[in-house]
């Protein structure tokens, strides 16, 4: 083993610690490969040490980022190097009757934090969506692809973004799922076990995100605080039938397990409009010299593989 630079450790806020990318993003940089995670994806081919970082989670409890005075406080006390930025109103249906609530955080703190990393030296990284974009454009969405959300949460994201400075990184994702968040493939998990079968749209064309992938790709884009937007999603494009379908086939379920719905058939209709195809393009990523994310299939198995072994988040 070559000796290790004296270098201090880079002090990492990260807010939204409890939730399904938080608790993925603390162990990656705590140097633990989170449940889910692929340890041999290297993005910037090179591990991380248990030291490199000094990482401080916040959960909502311990801050509520709407609180502009405590949320500027906590980041002048705190003095990170790095802050990032999970927090985030994320029912997506709900959001489109609680439009304020959904504002306040995903827009409302994003300029909040971006405001006050740059008091403290601080460089921002925040979470965007695919749902910035309406699904017209007929291909993958590229990082300056013109945006037009479809719903309260994509625009509440939309909006946040733009309040950032120019040399914060905005992250765009999609369809995360982790072993300890809420997510879909839980569900489908279960009723696989139980014997039961799944109706799921094959007409909303995506990007799925293991969040242990994501929170590996974070570590990268820590490193290298690039500035701008930048999409990061498991390579492969698929719909949500796609997913349960092969989610079936991994838990040793027949083809008879998940049926292929369009959108209009769902019932009741969902509140909030989602685009048709938002696929994020993650060739800038690449660009850049960073390996491309996993498969989205290998990323399911792994979550698949690793969901019998996990802790209950508790907030
Ligand atoms: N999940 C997806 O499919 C998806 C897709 C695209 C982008 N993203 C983005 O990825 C990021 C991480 O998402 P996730 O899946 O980890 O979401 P999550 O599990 O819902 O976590 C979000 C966290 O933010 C916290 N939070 C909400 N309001 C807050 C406030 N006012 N002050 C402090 N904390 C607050 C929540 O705490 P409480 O639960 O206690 O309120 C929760 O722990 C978010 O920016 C999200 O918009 C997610």
């Amino acid at each position: 083993m070559g000796e290790r630079p004296l270098t201090k450790p880079t002090r990492v806020l990260v807010t939204g610690a409890a939730g399904q990318v938080g608790v993925d993003v603390l162990d990656t940089f705590r140097g633990v490969a989170p449940l889910g995670a692929d340890p041999s994806y290297e993005p910037d081919r090179a591990g991380v040490a248990d030291d490199e970082f000094d990482v401080l989670g916040l959960t909502h409890h311990d801050l509520d980022l709407t609180d502009r005075d405590a949320t500027t406080r906590a980041v002048a006390l705190t003095r990170p190097d790095v802050i990032i930025n999970l927090a985030a109103y994320t029912q997506v249906d709900r959001a489109e009757t609680d439009a304020g609530a959904c504002y306040a955080v995903n827009t409302g703190a994003t300029e909040t934090l971006s405001l006050a990393a740059h008091e403290v030296g601080a460089h921002l990284i925040t979470i965007s969506t695919d749902y910035v974009f309406d699904g017209t454009k007929g291909s993958a969405y590229v990082e300056n692809d013109a945006t037009n959300p479809l719903n309260v949460y994509g625009a509440s994201k939309r909006a946040g973004e733009l309040l950032c400075a120019s040399d914060d990184t905005i992250v765009r994702t999609s369809w995360v799922m982790g072993v300890r968040g809420k997510n879909v493939l839980h569900a489908i998990a279960q009723r696989a076990a139980s014997g039961e079968t799944v109706r799921f749209v094959n007409d909303q064309t995506g990007t799925v995100t293991l969040a242990s992938d994501l929170a590996r790709a974070l570590v990268t884009l820590t490193r290298a605080r690039p500035g701008g937007i930048w999409h990061v999603a498991n390579s492969g494009t698929t719909t949500w039938f796609e997913v349960a379908a092969f989610a079936g086939s991994v838990l040793g379920r027949g083809d008879d397990f998940a049926t292929a719905i369009s959108t209009s058939d769902l019932e009741p209709a969902p509140l909030a409009t989602r685009p048709f195809r938002s696929d994020l393009s993650t060739q800038k990523w690449v660009e850049a010299g960073w390996l491309a994310l996993p498969e989205w299939r290998d990323g399911v198995t792994r979550l698949l593989r690793d969901r019998a072994l996990r802790t209950e988040v508790s907030t």
